[in-house]
């Protein structure tokens, strides 16, 4: 029976056996130091000719590194520390090609990208790659908790969601098709069988902006709700944020550490989400000196100037309804107004969800697409939504990438999927 790097803090004294891969060795002559990585992290072993014999000792020594291993031995503690490791006795070592193209020295972003098939297990990238399957399943546990069903939305759509420009089209035999952007339309049918649904999938934007913060392919947490109006629907998210954030501090709390992030920023101070109307947006961008006419959407830099005073999330709400997609409902108060908002993280981050009521009208929906350029004989089947049975509904949509960006503190989008696309890069 083999166990795993992580359960060993539990078991001093005991005999196990490890499977994993070589990451490191330092050879000191009598003793041979070990790092061995598995799945859940990884573990010195400590290698003598008494225990391990002088043939095996003499294999360990000159093993490839990334050479995969069967070990076994007896955990020990780590003199002067408080980790353990493990005294070897029997080693097996696969074979394994020499020459691993990842070392030690630093590499540049454009080379690890190349690289990613084996970038991937180095400590830092296997640790956002936990932090991210855990952000994941935190996403899901948390929405079937509240009752939401998971909805699964078709990939290949005949029509635009989030505007016409970022389409990646197909030929779908002979007749046009593209990667859906969102999910969002499809679960807006999801909601009038199964009142609240979320999708979990891809999403691709065919943006050629090379940013810090796009991809062409990310992953959309997408939750739509029968019966909610657009505040409840802020409210909503800032209990899934939480949420969330605070599954991923407790599940991940050694590889947030490994990545540098102390866990507790994880846990949100006590007291709501501040939400800011548009009009108030742009009168504190002024106050910094980025001034705004009306109707102009934030950019990158406005989001992460504002975002820059706020030690939790908070809303912009109230966009014109000019920066918004057609599906939305305006204020009916103020029809200038979309009943729109986009969750922004603090600290100079910027926005992490964009949600909304959707609009409930069929005519001011046919309006709308017409406006936007949309081809109407496609919708017929979502203008059906509001003719048979439509109620207020609201939803939002969640970046995986972004969130894990922010909980990780990373630099770069790239590193928090497996294989990032981007304009320039779609290998491997
Ligand atoms: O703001 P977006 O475009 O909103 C929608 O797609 C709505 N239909 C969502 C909904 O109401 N169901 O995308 C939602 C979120 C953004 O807030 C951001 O976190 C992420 O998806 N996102 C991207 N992440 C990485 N790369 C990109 N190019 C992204 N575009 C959006
Ligand atoms: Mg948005």
């Amino acid at each position: 029976m083999f166990t795993t790097s992580d359960r060993l803090g539990g078991m001093p004294g005991q005999k196990v056996a490890l499977r994993g891969w070589l990451a490191a060795r330092q050879d000191r002559g009598r003793l041979v130091f070990v790092t061995l990585r598995d799945g859940q992290g990884q573990v010195q072993l400590v290698a003598s000719k008494q225990q391990l014999g002088e043939e095996e000792l003499i294999a360990l020594r000159h093993a490839p590194l990334e050479s995969a291993l069967r070990v076994w031995g007896t955990v020990g503690s780590v003199p002067g520390g408080d980790t353990v490791e493990l005294q070897l006795e029997r080693v097996e070592i696969l074979p394994s090609a020499d020459g691993f193209p990842i070392g030690r020295k630093e590499h540049g972003p454009e080379f690890l990208m190349e690289q990613r098939h084996l970038w991937l297990r180095s400590p830092r990238q296997a640790a956002i790659m936990r932090v991210r399957s855990s952000l994941e399943q935190a996403c899901c546990s948390f929405l079937h908790s509240e009752g939401f069903f998971r909805f699964d939305a078709p990939l290949m759509t005949p029509t635009a969601c989030e505007g016409t420009t970022e389409l990646f089209e197909l030929d779908y035999f002979g007749l046009p098709a593209y990667l859906s952007q969102s999910a969002q339309l499809y679960s807006e049918a999801g909601i009038a069988a199964l009142e609240k649904v979320y999708s979990f999938g891809p999403c691709f934007r065919a943006e050629k902006s090379n940013t810090r913060r796009h991809l062409t392919e990310f992953w959309g947490v997408e939750p739509e709700m029968a019966w909610v109006e657009a505040e409840e629907n802020m409210r909503f998210q800032e209990r899934f944020i939480r949420a969330i954030l605070a599954a991923v501090a407790e599940e991940r709390a050694d590889d947030l550490r490994l990545l540098e992030q102390d866990p507790a920023k994880l846990m949100l101070p006590a007291g709501g989400f501040e939400v800011l109307l548009y009009g108030e947006a742009l009168r504190r961008l002024a106050g910094k000196g980025r001034v705004l006419s009306w109707g102009k959407d934030l950019s990158v830099e406005d989001e992460e100037a504002l975002s820059a005073d706020f030690d939790r999330p908070f809303f912009i709400y109230k966009y014109p309804v000019q920066c918004r997609a057609f599906y939305i409902e305006p204020d009916a108060r103020q029809p200038e107004l979309a009943l729109s908002s986009d969750c922004l993280m603090h600290g100079g981050f910027g926005e992490i969800i964009t949600g909304g009521q959707r609009a409930a009208d069929a005519d001011f929906l046919l309006a709308r697409i017409r406006e936007h350029g949309l081809d109407e004989t496609v919708f017929s089947w979502y203008l059906d939504l509001r003719r048979y049975g439509g109620v207020p509904h609201s939803g939002f949509g969640m970046g995986i990438e972004r969130m894990l960006r922010w909980i990780c503190g990373l630099h770069h989008i790239r590193e928090t999927i497996p294989f990032a696309r981007t304009p320039q890069r779609c290998r491997p």
